[in-house]
């Protein structure tokens, strides 16, 4: 079942151009129409003035990229919230929010339950995107995605994670088309991104003898620092989930404009400072954070695209992604947080695809 790979994890990490372009095929298919969340899904969209997404872990960092490009591509307010904040919480519902609920098995509690509390809000606006067919969240939805990640094994999700990224990216554009917000100039722009995204992977898969060897150094560390600045920064969080879930080296995000702000405290010469650093808008807000690490004798791991313009030096280590696919670069920026923490873990000798404490599905609260 593993063919030439040792654990599932890091199958599945390598099924991820597979699993993207078999997520993407639908999309293209659709044509950004409104039928690719399901029959009733342009009356759902005529209802709907914002969204509101809930999710857990993982899937909950998919929803926080999702709040960048829904404001950004759509123009339509979007808030995320963790699913078992928010079904505890005393709601002030807006009806007129579509509920997008996130979650890979389709069965995890506190998603299911935040979406009956929703419901009991008023909410009738619901869109699921999951993995597994019929599942308990997708039954209770009335619009549904299924993402085209096959079975993932491994407890730390990934090809998962990177195909619900898809699908809401298509949400986004989605909505921006019915809004009539998108330009045949963007359109063209999204498809050309989509179609180029799994040889991007491909690209990005290519990294892995580099990751090992950053890996090696990062094994005997007791703490990791994540940084990255907008739609980057979920990724710098779900690079430290993975890091710490299979690992169990503690690691936190932050984002990087926060730093002054507390955690340059824990900054010294043992502190290895994980950087997602593609050539965007914030890049040059992001190199000065940097510097402010490296001045405490911060070590850097830099994840740069080719036009970011890095170099290595002393204390400052340098991995060159493919050449960001624009809007999407958030999707290839996981593939080497997760391969980071893959060959972290390996380097410890932990249980890589069943890490302790964890289960696949949390169907308790
Ligand atoms: C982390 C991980 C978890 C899940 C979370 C939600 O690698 O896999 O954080 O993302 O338990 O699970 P689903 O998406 O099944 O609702």
């Amino acid at each position: 079942e593993l063919g030439p790979y040792n654990h599932f994890m890091q199958k599945e990490i390598h099924e991820q151009p597979k699993a993207l372009s078999d997520t993407i095929e639908q999309v293209l298919e659709s044509g950004f129409a409104p039928s690719l969340f399901g029959d009733h899904a342009q009356n759902v969209f005529e209802q709907i003035d914002s969204v509101q997404i809930l999710a857990c872990g993982t899937s909950y960092y998919a929803g926080s990229v999702a709040r960048y490009w829904v404001e950004a591509i759509a123009g339509v307010p979007c808030s995320v919230e963790i699913a078992s904040e928010y079904r505890y919480r005393d709601v002030v519902a807006n009806p007129k929010s579509l509920i997008v609920t996130i979650s890979q098995s389709g069965e995890t509690l506190d998603t299911m339950e935040a979406l009956k509390y929703a419901k009991s809000l008023g909410h009738e606006e619901t869109l699921s995107i999951c993995n597994v067919q019929e599942s308990a969240i997708p039954r209770a939805s009335k619009l549904v995605f299924y993402t085209r990640a096959g079975a993932e094994i491994g407890v730390a999700s990934t090809k998962a994670f990177t195909t619900q990224l898809i699908a809401l990216f298509a949400l986004a554009v989605t909505l921006a088309k019915f809004k009539g917000k998108l330009t045949a100039e963007k359109e063209t722009e999204y498809l050309e991104a989509l179609r180029h995204l799994p040889g991007s992977v491909q690209h990005a898969l290519n990294l892995e003898p580099q990751i090992k060897s950053w890996a090696e150094k990062f094994s005997p560390k007791d703490h990791a620092l994540f940084l990255g600045r907008g739609v980057h920064y979920p990724i710098a969080l779900e690079g430290a989930l993975k890091l710490k879930e299979i690992s169990y080296i503690h690691a936190e995000a932050y984002p990087a404009g926060e730093l002054k702000h507390g955690p340059l405290a824990l900054v010294d010469e043992k502190m290895p400072v994980v950087v997602i650093a593609p050539n965007d808008a914030l890049l040059e807000k992001v190199k000065s954070n940097m510097q402010e690490v490296r001045a405490r004798g911060g070590e850097l791991f830099v994840f740069a695209d080719l036009d970011s313009h890095f170099s290595e030096s002393e204390g400052v280590h340098v991995i060159r992604t493919p050449r960001h696919v624009g809007v999407l670069s958030p999707v290839l920026h996981a593939i080497p947080v997760q391969l980071l923490a893959y060959h972290a873990a390996l380097q410890k000798g932990t249980d890589v695809d069943k890490p302790r404490n964890l289960a696949k599905s949390v169907t308790v609260e």
